[in-house]
């Protein structure tokens, strides 16, 4: 038997196994000690040590990795499927900057929202963006009790049992540790490893995985935790959700301490305070990437103060203290084989290049999006020449394709010399290829230029725009249907039978009704089974009420995307208010339109395209019947319901000497507040800083409540100002 001072990397074969067999059986007897008799023989530390011992002798002989292993700890049963759990603080995404000037624009527009600081006194931190998977893990009383992925950043799901597999991530946390931890990271699968399961993968004659960050997910979401346990996933922390006591004031900070719990963080971490120190880091890590062992698309910059980073605080969905500097894309060569239209929810036509299969940085890529006519003939959105000699791009040509992150791929060069001689230039349709409809190119009115979409006049005689209509109305954001993907609406849309068919989104809501009294069942239908109704049925049923935002998203009026939706939601509170407003707000003489116009952050196009959805009797007849079926729930103030302007409508006007305009707007909002760009009858309160005009003179006119900076402050206290982790963004749902 050789003790735990042999360096594994001297230990031979036979030698691992013995010390792995000693170690299996050791580490159960202290699980025994201290699960079941509550007397343990060893401190956390002790126990923290045999395991990670365990784990690296594992690492560097993974063919002697026992049935019995210690790093295999499965709870009881596997699961029949993964509960959800909802996220006690949203997980976020990030904002992406392409290139330096994105980073410099950045780094400006912090010093511009926080203001008053002087350049190179804000510290960032810089550290690769892992690709993986994102966790929440969360411990009490320095226990592991549970562990979630980020699902849609507001639910995710359950896999503690498997996250408990992951040898490095703490089971235990040390005395000393706040009573509630959250710690976030990414888990990832190592190239090494990757490249390793393929292998054997491909000697068993099955399917090879794709790339190690599929893997990794595939690893985690397996119901079996003994198959997450051999596929040795691995874990960085780099964030928090819930703290009961914050450990440190930094980012880095927070990092260090995350560390001195036993957390792996990244080693490439640094924190930077000028903008061409973090190009250069971004350089450097770019430089270190092929070395590697884990797969990494970036390098994350976040402001390193924790104070300055609540008062930034956040945007919908992400913050305003931080943004991912991607790597740039990988590319390849291969041929555009032909070109097809697709028709979307708006009618716009969007042509599709159909690609010789060719694999770009790891994933088979078969289409590219070609956006519009434009863009195919090589001009770009404002008449420039694009992919360099504004060649167009025709079928038969040698293209070069790229794809960064998640996006569609993108035709970033034609290949000029090997273009065939017979390719001729692309014709784009003048008709939709769907129903045949009239296909143009508005002009816009006030510069006269074209536009760069062409549009089917089709409009509900569309089946593409309906079927589109239906998929949008059912998304995550909007009605979050589960069970109804593009293959069954596709089924429901083209049935003919009428206890099948739904055409419109009311027709969803009535489905139920319909196919109980008919004979022709669903059950029996090829693709679904009986459970597969039931949860169908039962997940329509679940959104019979709903936020109003998400009702609102949902009706897909065009310019009308998920941040505008939550505006009006907060703006008006409850349908029937909004409603309302947006029929009356049809004379642009009305008080309705003029408060439209003043909600901060929905401009003239916008506006225009709710009223117009609103004047057309064909959608207020859909609605209508909608609201037979579901209820839109009022929106409630957000955050402090309890804070002195929650609910209130604020105006800011004159120069603010304590905050920046945006922090100001943003620091109402999280306080309940909502944001005007003017003064109406329907403004609360009005905050006019010194060189204020023709706002003050209106609030007075109008009687409203007008308070300086300081008497803002006053007015808002301390909860103005949020403690560090602290707020989350406004509450999604209902
Ligand atoms: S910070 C509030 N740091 O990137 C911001 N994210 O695009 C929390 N990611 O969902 C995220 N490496 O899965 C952060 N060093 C890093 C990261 C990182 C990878 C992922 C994470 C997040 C996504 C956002």
């Amino acid at each position: 038997m050789t003790t735990d001072k042999t360096p594994v990397d001297n230990l031979t074969e036979e030698e691992a196994a013995a010390e792995l067999a000693f170690l299996a059986a050791e580490i159960a007897r202290h699980d025994a000690l201290y699960h079941g008799q509550d007397a343990p023989e060893i401190s956390d530390a002790g126990y923290d040590a045999l395991k990670r011992r365990n784990d690296a002798i594992e690492a560097r002989f993974p063919q002697l990795i026992r049935a019995d292993s210690p790093s295999i700890r499965v709870g009881a049963a596997p699961l029949a499927t993964f509960a959800p759990i909802t996220h006690s603080r949203p997980m976020l995404s990030l904002d992406n900057a392409f290139s330096d000037a994105d980073v410099r624009d950045f780094v400006a527009s912090v010093y511009r929202f926080l203001g008053n600081i002087a350049e190179g006194e804000i510290a960032f931190t810089a550290e690769p963006k892992i690709d993986g998977l994102s966790m929440s893990i969360r411990y009490e009383g320095g226990r592991l009790v549970n562990a979630a992925t980020r699902g849609d950043g507001t639910t995710g799901e359950n896999v503690t049992e498997n996250i408990r597999t992951i040898a490095e991530i703490p089971d235990r946390l040390p005395a000393g540790a706040p009573d509630i931890v959250e710690v976030r990271g990414e888990v990832y699968m190592r190239k090494s490893d990757f490249l390793a399961l393929n292998a054997q993968m491909a000697a068993e004659g099955r399917q090879t995985y794709v790339n190690p960050r599929n893997t990794a997910a595939g690893s985690l979401r397996q119901l079996d935790a003994k198959v997450t346990a051999s596929r040795r996933l691995k874990f960085f922390a780099y964030a928090w959700g819930e703290m009961s006591a914050m450990p440190a004031d930094t980012q880095m900070g927070m990092v260090e301490a995350f560390k001195g719990w036993g957390f792996p963080v990244n080693p490439l971490m640094k924190r930077l305070s000028s903008v061409d120190d973090i190009i250069a880091h971004y350089a450097e890590i770019g430089l270190k990437r092929p070395d590697l062992d884990y797969e990494i698309d970036g390098v994350v910059y976040k402001v390193d103060r924790l104070d300055l980073q609540a008062r930034l605080g956040f945007r919908s969905r992400s913050p305003r203290w931080a943004t991912a500097h991607k790597f740039p894309a990988e590319q390849a060569f291969t041929h555009v084989e032909k070109i097809d239209i697709q028709v979307g929810r708006t009618g716009a036509l969007t042509p599709v290049a159909r690609l010789t299969p060719v694999t770009v940085g790891g994933v088979v890529v078969t289409n590219a999006t070609l956006h519009n006519a434009d863009y195919i003939a090589g001009i770009g959105n404002s008449g420039e020449r694009i992919r360099d000699e504004g060649h167009d791009i025709r079928v038969g040509d040698t293209v070069i394709v790229q794809r960064a992150g998640d996006v569609i791929p993108q035709v970033l060069d034609v290949v000029m010399e090997k273009r065939p001689a017979e390719a001729v230039p692309y014709e784009f349709p003048q008709t939709c290829p769907v129903c045949g409809s009239h296909a143009v190119r508005e002009r816009n009115e006030k510069t006269g230029k074209l536009d760069s979409v062409t549009r089917c006049t089709g409009g509900f005689v569309c089946r593409a725009q309906a079927v589109e209509h239906l998929k949008h109305f059912v998304s995550r954001n909007a009605f979050d249907i589960e069970g109804l993907g593009t293959k069954q609406i596709q089924f429901f849309f083209e049935s003919e039978d009428p206890s099948l068919s739904i055409r419109t989104a009311p027709d969803i809501f009535t489905l139920k009704r319909r196919q109980e009294a008919s004979l022709a069942r669903l059950e029996n239908i090829d693709g679904f089974g009986k459970v597969s109704v039931t949860k169908l049925y039962d997940a329509i049923d679940n959104r019979r009420s709903v936020a109003l935002h998400r009702f609102i998203y949902a009706l897909g009026i065009r310019h009308a995307g998920e941040t505008t939706a939550k505006l009006l939601a907060r703006s008006y509170g409850s349908y029937a208010a909004f409603a309302a407003a947006m029929e009356a707000a049809a004379d642009p003489g009305s008080e309705a339109w003029a408060e439209l116009n003043a909600i901060d952050g929905i401009g003239q196009v916008v506006a225009q395209a709710i009223v117009d959805f609103y004047a057309e009797e064909n959608n207020r007849a859909v609605v209508a019947r909608l609201l037979q079926e579901v209820t839109p729930l009022d929106a409630q103030a957000p955050a402090a319901a309890s804070s002195p302007v929650a609910g209130k409508t604020v105006v800011f006007t004159g120069t603010l000497e304590k905050m920046t305009r945006d922090e100001a707007k943003a620091m109402a909002e999280r306080l309940g507040a909502k944001v005007a760009g003017s003064v109406s009858k329907k403004t609360d309160l009005l905050v006019a800083g010194p060189g204020a005009g023709s706002k003050l003179e209106k609030a007075r006119d109008l009687g409203i409540e007008t308070v300086d900076e300081d008497g803002w402050f006053v007015l808002v206290g301390a909860e103005g100002m949020s403690g560090p982790g602290a707020p989350a963004p406004s509450p999604d749902d209902a």
